[in-house]
């Protein structure tokens, strides 16, 4: 499905690079070497990036931590 319609990104290459862009908006814009034109899409990719940072935090806090010896 597209998510930005000015630039042609869809959802599923917008989350191809999530992990890339490092929690930041822009920076997904940027690695397809484009950046918004009207900004109706921000707020859904915004909630994209937020939701891959949320699911990363998760993800390393149930990561066990090795026993000190
Ligand atoms: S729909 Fe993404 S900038 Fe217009």
């Amino acid at each position: 499905m597209y998510i930005c319609i000015c630039n042609a990104l869809t959802d599923k290459q917008i989350r191809s690079m999530l992990g890339e862009a490092a929690g930041s908006t822009a920076k997904v814009y940027a690695s397809f070497g484009c950046r918004p034109q009207c900004g109706k899409c921000v707020p859904y990719v915004r909630n994209m990036v937020r939701q891959h940072c949320a699911c990363a935090a998760e993800a390393e806090a149930e990561v066990p931590l090795m026993a000190a010896e």
